[in-house]
């Protein structure tokens, strides 16, 4: 395998960088009048434009090339077929089959697993039929009208920023929290605002190994006995999500109140299993299955389409063009949509943890730089924060923006005042402004000839930034579904082309197993304990600190 940075149509897309270096993006609209129309698409609900990016008609037709060179059709096909394309775990990655509406069978290991998809499908759905009637009763006879999904990362984000997205979906009078943050104060802080006789804990984790959702989970149970509840009562008050029925068990959770999924989901990618069992509470199981739908949509465009026409692999290519090509080694997510607030964190972690690598899949290095820093933060609040680095720092930021032309609540003219801004940013960010504008600019405030020479500097913007628009009509639980799983095949591409597995993350081990060696060497508050000498000296000098402050804290 060969390093993707070493092969001809690489060299073929530098030489366009290069070619490229003195043209403005502001003159290649000038120049194109089909710009707009060329460089857009649409696909399950949402619209791509992707012509603010510094690219020409001969780049596309490489990005292409460069794709079919990296057999991106032949990896598609291999990973809808159920192949362990995650090789270094040896699994199959078939998110999609969580979500297949064709009536598709898919196998792993000879086993046809579409009928375990559905029987467990199937099970979600009676369970929060019964939790919304009322059914499913508390251990005093109460309905159970919250719930605390306890999970971390992938067990987390994706129902949380989901839940977030989908606020008008809401069942009425329910309530949903999310705890994942081993700080003890993410758990105490809820806890506080729960009722245990109506509360239902929804225990998620692929592993159900995971230190923060375990200890959150033990907490969690030790809080329902102080208030209260019996032992017996447990299984009515807990249900678990994962894949190892063993710790399940062990954590004291019987079989009948665990919903299952398995190893060919990826945790950033189970939202679409039992994982979304708190979505599914939270907006009622029709609209969850609307969300796997609108998914489902995405999948079907992604399998089909041809390159040239497909979202994914063009939102892949141009993401990559920018990263590889154009220098931009961040990327800001940002929606201009207060209710989807939480999906710049979200894709934090599809991203970063599937494409932050650095070897390829057969372990050499990759030779070129792989995901870039994912951030954002929903428009408007952004532009007041971190968008003067955009426009005027000193190193390129690609960006998506991303809006609903129809608000989900109409308020005033709040959502015409929004677009405006979401349609004036990516301008700005694309044109700049020369130094002749500015100086206009200036002569026009009747500024001095002395102010003019001053200022103008400061008041040049350098333009060019790479922006994409995704436009839908309205964030419904399709439109959700579609974006998110727009984005997964996005990163999928990208991993590729990369030549890297995008579906293991061993980079997360590392401060893990450390984390474990320090909390031995952690005094309780009020022991002594002697200075730990096994770490280097910055280490070491926190622990005696820390354990010092402590003591001190307990003495007073
Ligand atoms: O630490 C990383 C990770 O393994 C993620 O990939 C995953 O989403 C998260 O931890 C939580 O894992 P689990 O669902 O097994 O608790």
């Amino acid at each position: 395998m060969t390093s993707v940075s070493k092969i001809a149509q690489w060299k073929a897309l530098e030489a366009d960088a290069a070619g490229l270096a003195e043209t403005s993006l502001r003159g290649l609209f000038a120049d194109d009048p089909g710009r707009f129309e060329r460089f857009s698409l649409e696909a399950a609900g949402l619209f791509l434009d992707y012509s603010k990016n510094k690219i020409t008609d001969a780049v596309v037709d490489h990005l292409i090339a460069l794709a079919t060179a990296a057999d991106l059709e032949g990896a598609r096909a291999r990973m809808v077929a159920g192949e362990a394309i995650n090789a270094t775990e040896n699994r199959a990655v078939l998110h999609a089959a969580l979500r297949d509406f064709a009536g598709r069978t898919y196998h792993v290991g000879g086993e046809d697993v579409s009928r375990l998809v559905y029987a467990e499908r199937t099970r979600m759905k009676d369970f929060c039929g019964r939790v919304h009637d009322g059914a499913v009763k508390g251990r005093t006879g109460k309905a159970l009208d919250t719930v605390v999904n306890i999970g971390i990362g992938g067990s987390d984000l994706g129902p949380l920023m989901a839940v977030e997205a989908l606020r008008p979906y809401w069942v009425k009078g329910r309530r949903a929290f999310f705890v994942s943050n081993v700080d003890g104060q993410h758990l105490a802080d809820t806890l506080a605002q729960l009722d245990p006789e109506t509360t239902l804990f929804v225990i998620a984790s692929k592993t159900f190994t995971t230190e923060e959702t375990l200890t959150n989970a033990q907490s969690a149970r030790a809080w329902f006995l102080a208030q209260g509840g019996a032992e017996e009562d447990i299984a009515k008050h807990f249900v678990a999500l994962s894949t190892n029925e063993h710790a399940v068990a062990a954590f004291g959770i019987d079989a009948d109140n665990m919903f299952r999924f398995w190893d060919w989901v990826g945790g950033r990618y189970s939202l679409w299993s039992a994982i979304g069992l708190s979505i599914a509470l939270q907006v009622g199981f029709d609209n969850f299955e609307k969300l796997l739908r609108g998914a489902h949509a995405m999948d079907e465009h992604f399998r089909a389409a041809p390159l040239r026409e497909n979202m994914p692999a063009l939102l892949a290519l141009v993401g990559l063009w920018n990263r590889n090509f154009m220098g931009a080694g961040a990327h800001a997510v940002l929606p201009y949509d207060q209710h989807l607030h939480r999906l710049p964190a979200y894709l934090q972690q599809l991203d970063m943890e599937s494409n932050g690598k650095r070897v390829r899949a057969d372990g050499a290095a990759v030779g070129c730089a792989t995901g870039p820093v994912i951030f954002g933060e929903p428009g408007t609040n952004g532009q007041h924060a971190f968008y003067q680095l955009m426009h005027q720092g000193t190193d390129a930021v690609s960006a998506d923006f991303i809006a609903a032309a129809v608000s989900q609540t109409e308020l005033g003219d709040h959502h015409e005042k929004l677009l405006a801004n979401f349609l004036a940013q990516p301008e700005a960010l694309m044109r700049g402004r020369t130094q002749e504008e500015a100086r206009e600019e200036l002569t026009g405030e009747g500024r001095t000839q002395s102010a003019i020479d001053r200022l103008a500097p400061h008041k040049v913007f350098p333009g060019g930034r790479p922006t994409n628009a995704i436009l839908m009509e309205k964030l419904t639980p399709e439109t959700l579904g579609a974006l998110i799983a727009l984005y997964e095949h996005k990163i999928f591409c990208q991993g590729v082309i990369w030549g890297i597995n995008s579906f293991d993350q061993f980079g997360v081990e590392l401060g893990k197993q450390l984390a474990r060696t320090v909390r031995g060497e952690l005094a309780a508050i009020g022991e002594e304990k002697p200075a730990a000498r096994a770490h280097d000296a910055s280490t070491n000098g926190l622990i005696d600190r820390i354990n010092a402050i402590r003591r001190r804290a307990e003495g007073n």
